[in-house]
């Protein structure tokens, strides 16, 4: 029983009951369906599968700043997949999920020195360079390592992707890549220093991209990038085509994936060359919930608030993006429908889910799930207001994994110190 399902009037996941998750486990948590990370990695995998030849099947880059728990790591990389990471902690997490240093991209606007030392020493697959001062120092440490680092390009299409205006990436104002009018120079001064292999192009428009179209559309831009940096005598022998691939959170119109892996033969595949994709929020977006209960039932001659034990700093997204995330009641499913803003115990208005969401009538204790939060969500936590981070849990063939604890007040306050002038 794969997914988020009902019975007998409880949600369950995968099988397992959620009201017995939070009695095992406590309230707030995060809990992954390993199932649904399956079946989201084989759509994409078997979209491509279908479209490509078997020889020329794409790395899939799990963009791990999706969801960087290890055990997710180590699951996407026992389904086949390869690893897109943005920072030398993310590099750690990879390597101690397995993942070979080869099955590795590194990509970001800021490498820091160490992170590009550490990259090196691992031998990645590849840095996705986005400027030349980046450029130069990569050739500068690999140099004082001895070593020859391989790089690809981000190019910046100038074309406009991503569901809300902070997660688009490909415009020509935004902080990424490098546009047309200085990646041909940029190749050029690459072949150019001692120290570093140019050998691609890569390219990022955005997350959640709802408009598919504009995969297509950047996508277009590509054949006369690398036909030119070939015509000038440099080879370009991979194709990093990034992610952004949308998922639900609402009514989204979801990407059709064989329409993308069409678009990837028809437009990517004849440059010859391999193919890299950096998939993130597609593959564990809708795998994950927040297990929440009820505290206070808060009622004003305003508004209903349904208080819950969750709140902005487990969950920011609707705070930060004001994505919509739905809700759903645990138990007494079928109660009659009422009117609830949805708000966590944070001292901000902006701690509120949701406003005027319908749901059924719950009471104190009762236990809600905030959905589609598999990706970009415990990633992005914090501990404001001193509250302790939720539990990861991992649900697979019926058994609720731990994959983080809930951490502890020792761990939470055990690291602060009290310098000595004031004792
Ligand atoms: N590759 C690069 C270079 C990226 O910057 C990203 C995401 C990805 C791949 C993966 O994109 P995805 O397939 O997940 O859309 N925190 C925001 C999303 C930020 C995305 C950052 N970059 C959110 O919660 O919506």
């Amino acid at each position: 029983m794969s997914g988020y399902k009902e019975k007998n009037n409880v949600l369950h996941i995968d099988g397992v009951s959620l009201q017995e998750i939070a009695a095992t486990h406590g309230t707030p948590a995060y809990v992954y369906s390993a199932d649904v990370i399956k079946t989201q990695y084989d759509a994409l995998a078997g979209a491509m599968q279908r479209a490509l030849p078997a020889n020329q099947q794409p790395m899939l880059c799990y963009a791990c700043k999706a969801n960087s728990n290890i055990a997710i790591l180590s699951y996407l990389k026992s389904l086949g997949a390869s690893l897109e990471i943005v920072s030398e902690g993310e590099l750690r997490r990879g390597l101690k999920a397995g993942f070979k240093a080869e099955q590795i991209v590194s990509t970001g606007v800021g490498k820091s020195d160490s992170e590009i030392t550490a990259c090196l020493k691992a031998g990645i697959h590849q840095f996705n360079v986005e400027s030349i001062p980046e450029l130069e120092n990569i050739n500068r440490i690999a140099g004082g390592m001895g070593m020859v680092a391989t790089v690809v390009f981000r190019f910046n299409p100038n074309v406009s992707g991503g569901g809300h205006h902070k997660i688009s990436t490909g415009r020509k104002r935004d902080k990424f890549g490098i546009g047309e009018d200085s990646i041909y120079s940029t190749y050029q001064m690459a072949a150019d220093m001692e120290h570093i292999n140019p050998v691609g192009i890569s390219m990022h428009i955005g997350s959640q991209v709802c408009t598919v179209e504009t995969f297509k559309t950047a996508f277009e831009t590509l054949p006369r990038i690398v036909n030119t940096i070939r015509e000038q005598g440099h080879k370009v022998v991979r194709l990093d085509i990034g992610g952004g691939f949308p998922i639900i959170y609402k009514d989204e119109k979801l990407l059709d994936l064989d329409h993308y892996a069409e678009w990837v033969r028809d437009i990517i595949l004849p440059l010859n060359a391999e193919i890299i994709m950096e998939p993130g929020r597609y593959l564990v977006g809708n795998a994950g919930t927040i297990l929440t209960e009820v505290v206070y039932v808060k009622e004003t001659s305003d508004r209903n608030f349904l208080v819950v034990d969750t709140a902005m700093n487990d969950l920011i997204r609707p705070t930060l993006y004001d994505a919509y995330h739905g809700i759903e009641a645990v138990q007494n499913r079928d109660a009659p429908i009422t009117k609830y803003d949805v708000v966590g115990p944070i001292c901000e208005t902006g701690d509120t889910f949701t406003t005027d969401r319908e749901l059924p009538k719950m009471e104190r204790g009762d236990l809600a799930v905030i959905q589609s939060a598999g990706a970009y969500g415990f990633c992005m936590a914090s501990n404001y207001n001193t509250r302790p981070m939720p539990p990861e849990i991992l649900v697979k063939d019926g058994t609720a994994h731990v994959i983080t604890p809930r951490q502890t007040y020792d761990d939470l306050l055990g690291r602060e110190v009290i310098p000595d002038f004031l004792k």
